[in-house]
Order: structure tokens, then sequence, then C-alpha cells
């Protein structure tokens, strides 16, 4: 199944938040989505997971638009983990992670042993089983990005949309998750803040800029210090390791920050 990006337009506030963007997502393949704050990674998610209408263009999920689709159909192929995931708060860690089976329940496919078995599956993948009958508000931000994730592995969709998904997370589950999304027999698009880790787990990156698509390729190639440079505005070396895989080394920034300065000069 092939997500598709055609020439998608999105304004708020009298501007362009998503500048005419066309890719296609390749089956199987773990696409990052890199750009600073704002530059409209979280508005493109939101267009390709069928979430709002593009003011114009199309996302294509396969042959189909997904204005030709219910939003059961969408959600039985496609899972999206939102950059700011509400859930009620008045249900267990396993509740949550059951809903994930909804679009696959009707009156003809009640609920079974097998979903029971995909929901047990899905929380050993985050490590969160231990967790199953705690109650929602008694849960750290980390255990609850970690039950949304396995919520989307319940679904078993065949494409995965994850906005942010390491948010909240340490350093082991940050590097645990995207190993696993990564194993995955899945299509993967993430946007992700941490460069390192976009060049360690993704297949290709996406660069967005100002709601404008600005690269598109290999980790390798996308991920130059005039690059980040320019899109970020951070100054680094970006060492090529005998792997294939590149790492960045940022480095400190040279003035003053404008508050530091002002309390020099008091
Ligand atoms: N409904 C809206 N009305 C007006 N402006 C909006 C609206 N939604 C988003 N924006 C603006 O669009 C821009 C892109 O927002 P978006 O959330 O897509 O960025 P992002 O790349 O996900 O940023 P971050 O890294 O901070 O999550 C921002 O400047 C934001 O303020
Ligand atoms: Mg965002």
């Amino acid at each position: 199944m092939i997500l598709s990006a055609r020439n998608l337009v999105w304004s708020a506030g009298g501007r362009r938040i998503v500048d005419d963007i066309s890719f296609d997502i390749r089956p199987g393949e773990f696409l990052g989505i890199i750009g600073p704050n704002g530059s409209g990674k979280t508005s493109l998610m939101s267009l390709l997971a069928g979430l709002r209408p593009p003011q114009s263009g199309t996302v294509m999920l396969g042959e189909r638009p997904l204005p030709a689709l219910s939003r059961r159909d969408i959600a039985r192929q496609v899972a999206f983990v939102e950059q700011q995931a509400e859930t009620t708060e008045r249900i267990t860690a396993r509740q949550a992670v059951e809903l994930g089976r909804t679009p696959h329940l009707s009156a003809l496919s009640p609920w079974s042993r097998r979903d029971e078995e995909i929901v047990a599956a899905a929380l050993d993948e985050v490590d969160m089983s231990g967790f199953a009958a705690r109650h929602w508000h008694t849960l750290s931000g980390g255990e609850r990005q970690r039950l949304h994730i396995a919520r989307a592995l319940a679904q078993e969709p065949q494409i995965l949309l994850l906005d942010e998904p390491t948010n909240h997370l340490d350093i082991h589950h940050q590097i645990g998750l995207l190993d696993l999304v990564r194993s995955q027999p899945l299509t993967v698009v993430a946007a992700l803040h941490d460069l390192n880790h976009a060049a360690m787990f993704c297949d290709r990156l996406a660069v967005l800029q100002a709601g404008r698509l600005v690269g598109l390729g290999t980790p390798r190639d996308m991920l130059t210090p005039d690059r980040i440079r320019t899109v970020f505005g951070v100054t680094a070396s970006v060492e090529l390791e005998a792997d294939g895989l590149c790492h960045i080394r940022y480095q400190r920034p040279g003035e003053a920050s404008p508050i530091a300065s002002l309390r020099a000069r008091a």
C-alpha cells in the first residue's frame, strides 16, 4: 500500500502552512519527517492521516483518494499517533490499547480471543504488560506515550504515522521504540526532532522548511552541514561512519544570548 501526497496545500490564519507538497511513501520504508518547529510537520501528517482535508491537492491511499474511503476503511490501514494524543482519563492502560481494535470490530466480527492476543502482544512490544490494569491518570508521560504506540500497533495498520513518537521517553525507550517500529512489517512515517535518531533509523528523510518540502532522500544525502545550517540555523559537522550511517556533531553557538548580554550590561 502506497500513501502519496499530491500537491497538498493547507492554509490557516492567512498563511500557507503546507505549501504544495508532493511525494510518495514507499511500501515498507521508514520515512522520517524533519524540520524546525512550525515548519508544518504536524499539519502535513494530519492531512496524510485524513484528519483534515487539504484546501487543494489529494492524499492517495493506494489507488484511491482519501475522501473516497470511510473513516473505518482508513483506520484499518492507517494508524496515527498524534503529537499531543489525548485519551479519556477514566480507563485502564489495557482498555486504551483495546481501542486500537475498534476499526476491526463489527456485529459480524465481535471481540474475540485473537483481539485479546493482539492487545497483549502490543502491550508486551512497548514493555507495558505490567501496567495493563493501571488507571490512565496514574501513568507518567512516557508510559502514556508507549501505550499510544501500543494502541496504534493493535490497530494492525499497514501504515503507521507517528508525530514525535519519542516525546517524553527516556533514551532507552526512545531507541527501543524506534527500533521496534522499524522492525515491524509496516510502512512508518514519523516526525522526528533528533537528527541522529533520524539518521540511525530512517530509510529516507523528508525535510520541511516553512511549509515546503525542501529535500527528500537518504539521511546521508539530507543531513549535510549546509542543509543543517540553512534549515535549522545550527552549525554542525557530519561524520560518515563505515556502516553507511552518519553522525551529527553540533557546535555551540558563539554569540552570547540577548538576555545574557542585557544582564552583563546592567
Ligand atoms: N489552526 C491554525 N491556525 C493558525 N496557524 C496554525 C494552525 N495550525 C498550525 N498553525 C501554524 O502552522 C505552523 C505549522 O504548525 P505545525 O504544528 O504543523 O508545525 P510542526 O512542524 O509540527 O512544529 P513542531 O515541531 O513545533 O511540532 C505553525 O506556525 C503554527 O503556528
Ligand atoms: Mg508538530
